[in-house]
């Protein structure tokens, strides 16, 4: 008897992308994401406009994910649906969504960690890491050194003792004046500039930890005491010695946990990984350090539901199914 094929719908909606997949024995056959062009203008994320916009680009995206999948609702094995961290209104889109559908068409809930996920994209694609491995994950909401067991086993080396890296780069694009999402523009200016054009202060942080709040601060008195006419003549030099000391700071601890840990299998996920200054130092210390490194497509950086599926096909194969009456949760850590 031939096995019935895996396949799954995922769902993504823990921030400002909504988002859905379709795999189909682990292998992604579609992945759509819609953005909020809403939250431009107010320089952050609002979470009721989040909110909204999910439940407005939900139904387009999951049709044209399925359609793109050439697949069909009674086909599904299962919905999976991105269960934390994120933003609790956000979250509660997808999730009431997906457990509509699983209930209707009587088959599995499986909830996702979306933290995992953003690790488990290295398995969307070849080539793939080799356990155990350690993971620097940087996205708009956590930095973690994180050390890869299994598809199901995390250990946290290090994490950031305030803000997130991505929260810098926002933070910062936000004090010079340049819109949001602001990692990307940021990055967009470092591509002109001179890394070594001004020089922050990068912090001493134990262990494996991080801490970002006090650059932040750095980068506001910097700009404050610029002025805005020079900051907007040097925007090119400002933003490469930013993303410089802030990738910096990253790399440090990732060198010192992959020596502590004796390995040479380093990854890095979330939405920060995008960004072409940590990319390009992180091949240049590869070389160096002998590392095998694995740096995820760029549509599997950023928020996406394909790594949402990936994940829910490992915990469906390990039956690892959600109750239908849980819920989602805003703090989920990656362990849980
Ligand atoms: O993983 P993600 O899409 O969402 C969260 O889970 O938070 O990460 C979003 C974060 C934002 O802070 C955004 O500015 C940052 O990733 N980001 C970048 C780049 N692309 C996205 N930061 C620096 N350079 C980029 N190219
Ligand atoms: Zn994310």
């Amino acid at each position: 008897m031939i096995d019935k094929p895996i396949i799954i719908l995922a769902i993504e909606s823990s921030c400002d992308e909504t988002s859905a997949s379709v795999i189909v024995d682990g292998i992604v056959k579609s992945n759509i994401v819609a953005g909020q062009e809403v939250h431009s203008i107010y320089g952050g994320v609002v979470p009721e406009y989040a909110s909204r916009a999910h439940q407005l680009h939900i139904v387009p995206v999951i049709h044209q994910s399925l359609s793109e999948a050439g697949v069909t609702q009674d086909q599904l094995s299962a919905i999976a649906y991105t269960k934390g961290p994120g933003l609790l209104g956000a979250l509660l889109v997808g999730h009431s969504f997906a457990k509509g559908m699983a209930m209707g068409l009587g088959i599995p809930l499986i909830g996702v960690n979306h933290m995992q996920a953003h690790i488990l994209a290295h398995f969307i694609d070849e080539p793939k890491p080799e356990f155990p491995f350690l993971c620097l994950t940087v996205s708009g909401g956590h930095t973690q050194l994180v050390w890869v067991k299994s598809v199901l086993e995390f250990e946290i080396i290090g994490e950031t003792n305030d803000d997130a890296v991505g929260e810098a780069f926002d933070k910062a694009a936000k004090t010079l004046g340049l819109g949001y999402p602001g990692g990307p523009l940021v990055d967009k200016y470092a591509k002109l500039g001179n890394p070594k054009a001004y020089k922050f202060p990068i912090p001493e942080v134990e262990d494996f930890n991080f801490s970002f709040s006090g650059i932040k601060t750095a980068f506001l008195y910097f700009a404050r005491e610029k002025g805005p006419e020079f900051i907007q003549e040097n925007i090119a030099d400002v933003c490469a010695s930013v993303q410089y000391t802030l990738v910096e700071m990253l790399m440090k601890k990732l060198i010192k946990a992959a020596k502590h840990l004796n390995t040479k299998q380093i990854a890095i996920a979330g939405g920060v990984s995008a960004n072409s200054g940590l990319r390009t130092r992180l091949q240049v210390e590869a070389q160096k350090q002998g590392w095998q490194v694995f740096i995820p497509a760029f549509e599997y950086c950023t928020d996406n539901a394909a790594m949402v599926a990936i994940t829910a096909h490992f915990l469906y194969q390990n039956k690892q199914f959600s109750s239908l009456h849980d819920s989602p949760m805003p703090r989920l850590h990656l362990n849980s």
